[in-house]
Order: C-alpha cells, then structure tokens, then sequence
C-alpha cells in the first residue's frame, strides 16, 4: 500500500516549498495539485471564456486535457500535450484558478487524476482539499497556515527575486480575496480536516516545517 502525505492550506502558506521538500527527504513523489486546477484554468483563458460563464467551464472540461509527468523530480503540467509550466504562475492565472476550482466538473475531473496518482505512488500531496476529498485516508494529514502578511512578503520577494514590480498592498488584498473564494465555495471549500495536525508556518523555517511534518510519519 502506497503511503501519503495530505498537506492542505491557504495560498502562500509554503506548501508547495514544504512538500517537496518532504518529498525529497522521504524519496516519495510530489503532487502540485494546485498546478493542475492552475493548466486547466489557462484553457478557460486561452479560450475566451469568462470566469462567471459556468455552463461553458463545464462543458470546455472534457476538451482540457491535463495531465503530470515527472522529470529528475520536478513536476512538469501538460494542458493539450504543450508543457505549460511556465503560463500557469501569473496573477491573472491565480485569480482566475481561484474562480474556476469551484465548479464541479473541473474538480471532478482533477481529483479523479489525483487519486489515481496517489494509488500508484507514495506521496505528498498539497493542495486545499487533499484531506478532506481527495484522500481522506492519506497517512498523515497537515493544515499549513500563515498569516497574511507573511503570506503576501513572500509572494512579494518570490516576485522580486523573478525582477517582477509588484506592490505588497495589493499582493495581500489579492491573497485575501483568494483565501475567501478557497474558503466559502459550495464544493470541497479549503477547511481544516478534522484529523489533521495545524501548523502556523509565520516564524518557522521551511527546515523546521519539513522535519515537523516528517516526524508525524510513522
Ligand atoms: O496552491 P495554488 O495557489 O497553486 O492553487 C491555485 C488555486 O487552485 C487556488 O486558488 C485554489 C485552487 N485549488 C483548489 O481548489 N484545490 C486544490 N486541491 C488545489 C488548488
């Protein structure tokens, strides 16, 4: 039976630096589910449709192909047999992710690609559902949180690091509006698991975050 690590949260919480962080030490394989939503999200764009027109997501759904592959460890997304690692990391993106993950085709169509991964492999999954929907057995299951502001100073260096202007007011407002749409969708809303362990990365190292959650696994 494969083993896995369910690592659920808010945008900005460090998830994603977290998990393959795990998934590196452990040798187990990371799933960027957010990514996923992310390609998919990019065909609703690519094909002009508008974020409130629902019938059309759902409909467009079955001519999104998304699908993962893995290379030296490092995820690549492919929407339509293009790699689209490099389109799916903008603000106009995550916004429209943010929209678009609340209909119920989109999320149907994901979760049943997530599962299936996770069945193959062990791994460590982060996302906002993952311990609540998508693998309500996983082996351990973490609620990773920041607060906002520490969550908005990293999306601010990231961006400046990337030689990106950006403006830290406007990354936290954005992230906040995200964490309520993630928060108040009707379908597999981001909450905690009943089960799973918070943890409250502000002034933690990714370091410290990792081996905490590593010293869950038993
Ligand atoms: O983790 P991220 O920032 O790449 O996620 C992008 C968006 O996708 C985020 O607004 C919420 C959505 N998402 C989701 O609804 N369910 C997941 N399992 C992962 C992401």
């Amino acid at each position: 039976m494969s083993y896995s690590i369910a690592i659920d949260g808010p945008a900005g919480a460090g998830k994603s630096t977290i998990a393959k962080l795990i998934a590196k030490k452990k040798g187990y394989i990371y799933i960027d589910t957010g990514a996923m939503y992310r390609a998919m999200a990019l065909y609703f764009i690519e094909a002009g449709i508008g974020a409130e027109e629902q019938d059309k997501i759902s409909a467009a759904v079955q001519d999104a192909n998304v699908t993962i592959t893995y290379e030296n460890g490092e995820q690549n997304v492919w929407l339509n047999g293009r790699n689209v690692n490099g389109l799916i990391r903008t603000e106009k993106v995550s916004m429209m992710t943010s929209l678009t993950s609340a209909n119920k085709a989109v999320r149907e169509k994901l979760v049943e690609l997530q599962r299936a991964l996770a069945q193959k492999e062990n791994v460590v999954m982060d996302g906002r559902d993952i311990g609540t929907c998508v693998l309500p057995n996983a082996n351990v299951k973490v609620y990773l949180t920041a607060s906002s502001h520490v969550r908005a100073l990293r999306r601010y260096h990231e961006l400046e690091q990337k030689g990106e202007s950006c403006d830290l007011v406007e990354i936290e407002k954005d992230i906040i509006q995200r964490d309520k749409q993630d928060m108040s969708r009707e379908i597999s809303p981001l909450k905690q698991a009943e089960d799973a362990v918070p943890i409250d990365s502000s002034d933690m190292t990714i370091e410290e975050v990792a081996d905490a959650i590593i010293a869950l696994c038993k």
